[in-house]
């Protein structure tokens, strides 16, 4: 059955942002992220402690990190894959981490530039340091349901690299739909599969919207009791390592379902899709929220 609570994780700064050819303004960036701070999010994903070199928007990460107000009862996880990126993280503020590994080979050199056993080597170090000063590190798997590379993952695979992450110390294993080619059937299996390995109050689902079934994909996950969604306002998202795939499913229409559903968020719908407007008009950009579209244009 359902959940009562589900737990949104807002990824618009950071899954939102990443993909956007130009570069939108530090300043811009603090704003949009003190915005959705009021909105009632519990946790906001605020920038990657990448590489500038292959992600050219995460670049002002620092000031980023530094300039935004920290409120009371939010939390600001940042990616880091590796510990340089660690060390950076913690030196501009951050508390909460997360790592981003993938169940697909192919997809892990082009994204991180190391197999996936290599990956595990340094999210090990990353989650060791991180629990010497008591930061909670979150795990990512890409490619949950599909591969940019090699198409089909079996749900084993996903569930072995989930296994790995969740028994070295993350919390949280967030499931990702990179490429948004899963459906409700690929998405039950892969679970059904993950299930066996980890709890299921560990599990979270990120689900991008290419193919039109990230809502449905999500309510299937509801359905087998997730309670923790990744969702982008205005359905801003991309991966710069995945050709072809498009925004994460929209903030917005997330909220619009789960109160459909009597399901409780804490989160304002109303405020979120004001932060998405600010955004949408600072990046010249039409919102990808079919919510948003419906009720700006009555
Ligand atoms: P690399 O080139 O293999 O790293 O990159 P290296 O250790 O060989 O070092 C080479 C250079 O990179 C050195 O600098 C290092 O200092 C620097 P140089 O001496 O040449 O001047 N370097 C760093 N700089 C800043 N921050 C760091 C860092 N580490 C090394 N942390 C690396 C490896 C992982 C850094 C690179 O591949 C990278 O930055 N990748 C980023 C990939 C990324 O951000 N992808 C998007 C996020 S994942 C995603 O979107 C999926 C997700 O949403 C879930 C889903 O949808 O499935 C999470
Ligand atoms: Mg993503």
């Amino acid at each position: 059955g359902f959940p009562e609570y589900v737990k949104i994780v807002e990824v618009g700064p950071r899954d939102g942002l990443q993909n956007e050819k130009v570069i939108v303004p530090t300043d811009i960036k603090i704003e949009f992220i003190n915005q959705l701070s009021k909105t009632g999010l519990s946790v906001i994903e605020v920038t990657s402690f990448v590489s500038s070199k292959w992600v050219p928007q995460m670049a002002d990460h620092t000031e980023v990190m530094k300039g935004i107000y920290q409120y009371p009862g939010v939390r600001y996880p940042v990616l880091t894959p590796n510990l340089q990126g660690f060390h950076n993280a913690i030196a501009a503020g951050a508390t909460e981490v997360s790592v981003f590994g993938a169940a697909s080979e192919s997809f892990s050199k082009k994204n991180i530039n190391c197999s996936i056993e290599e990956s595990m080597e340094r999210f090990e170090a990353v989650v060791k340091s991180a629990r010497h000063i008591n930061v909670p590190v979150r795990g990512y798997v890409s490619c949950a349901l599909g591969c940019p590379y090699e198409g089909h993952i079996a749900p084993e695979k996903v569930a072995k690299v989930s296994k790995q992450l969740y028994s070295m110390g993350c919390y949280e294993i967030s499931l990702g739909d990179t490429i948004g080619v899963g459906t409700p059937g690929s998405m039950k299996r892969m679970l059904e599969s993950v299930m066996k390995e980890i709890p299921l109050s560990a599990l979270a689902v990120h689900c991008h919207d290419t193919y039109g079934q990230a809502l449905a994909n999500i309510l299937t996950a509801l359905q087998m009791g997730i309670n923790i969604v990744d969702s982008a306002v205005s359905g801003l998202g991309g991966c710069p390592y995945a050709k072809g795939a498009s925004g994460n499913v929209a903030t917005e229409d997330l909220i619009y379902m789960l109160n459909g559903l009597g399901l409780n968020t804490g989160v304002n719908l109303y405020k979120v899709m004001e932060a998405g407007n600010f955004i949408c008009r600072a990046i010249n950009k039409t919102t990808n929220s079919k919510v948003a579209q419906a009720s700006f244009s009555v």
